[in-house]
């Protein structure tokens, strides 16, 4: 795989997302319970993070929790939580002395989130603020609609009578983001389930089988390769 050839090709995408799918199932698959799918699931992500970054990839975003994951059972939330506390010490002990900026997008005043998480989420966002670098934008508690909806309601606090699409922008999570060339979904699963709803508009997507711990460099790669073909025409006709 020659990573520089790739690093310097200009079709390749500056934004990318993962919905990360299929933890379950890959437990499932090996008898092990949900959990240890999850563990697998985010030490892949670290791994992942890590490479998206040395191709050069300027943002990553990540879907880890979504708005609607609250209905899974107790103590499979309660693991999930644990995981992003630690991911969140991860980051701030790898990432501060690094030219990296940390975003959390979701709801981070939501009580149902562990004190610790939130207080963390903000700090890591605060302390890399002003780093100009790679982004990771991790989605914890996090919906498309609710998020659009948070836009509408600091819009109207703000008394705005018209909006543009480049004001609101500027009161989404995303807004010093660049935009969302491409997602990938793990697991199989061609769904959207209210990720990134207003940034994805003219994404392109991709739906690779492998469940989300078996989602390999390689398979990114080709993944990649797969988005450097598409015909990207955002409504116009080719020229
Ligand atoms: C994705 O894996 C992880 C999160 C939503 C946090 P799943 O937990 O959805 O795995 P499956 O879909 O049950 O296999
Ligand atoms: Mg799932």
């Amino acid at each position: 795989m020659n990573i520089e050839k790739l690093k310097a090709d200009p079709r390749m995408p500056k934004h990318i997302a993962f919905i990360v799918d299929g933890n379950g199932r890959w437990a499932k698959k090996r008898h092990l319970i949900r959990s240890l799918g999850h563990k697998a699931g985010f030490d892949n992500l670290k791994q992942q993070i890590e490479f998206v970054e040395t191709l050069g990839i300027k943002n990553l975003s990540m879907f880890c929790f979504s708005c609607e994951n609250w209905k899974r059972p107790q103590d499979e939330v309660d693991y999930l939580m644990d995981l992003f506390n630690q991911m969140l010490d991860e980051f701030k002990r790898d990432y501060l002395d690094r030219d990296i900026r940390v975003i959390i997008s979701g709801d981070m005043n939501d009580e149902r989130i562990p004190a610790e998480v939130r207080t963390k989420a903000k700090e890591i966002m605060a302390l890399t603020s002003h780093k100009t670098g790679f982004v990771i934008n991790a989605c914890i508690n996090y919906g498309g609609r609710q998020e659009i909806l948070k836009v509408a309601n600091e819009l109207l606090k703000e008394g705005a009578q018209k909006v543009d699409e480049k004001t609101f922008e500027k009161h989404l999570y995303t807004a010093d983001l660049l935009p969302l060339d491409f997602v990938i979904r793990t697991s199989g699963e061609q769904r959207l389930s209210n990720f990134m709803t207003w940034q994805s508009t003219y994404s392109e997507w991709y739906f690779p089988k492998t469940f989300w711990p078996s989602f390999t460099k390689k398979d990114l790669i080709k993944a990649l390769k797969v988005y450097m073909k598409r015909d990207r025409r955002f409504g116009a006709i080719k020229k």
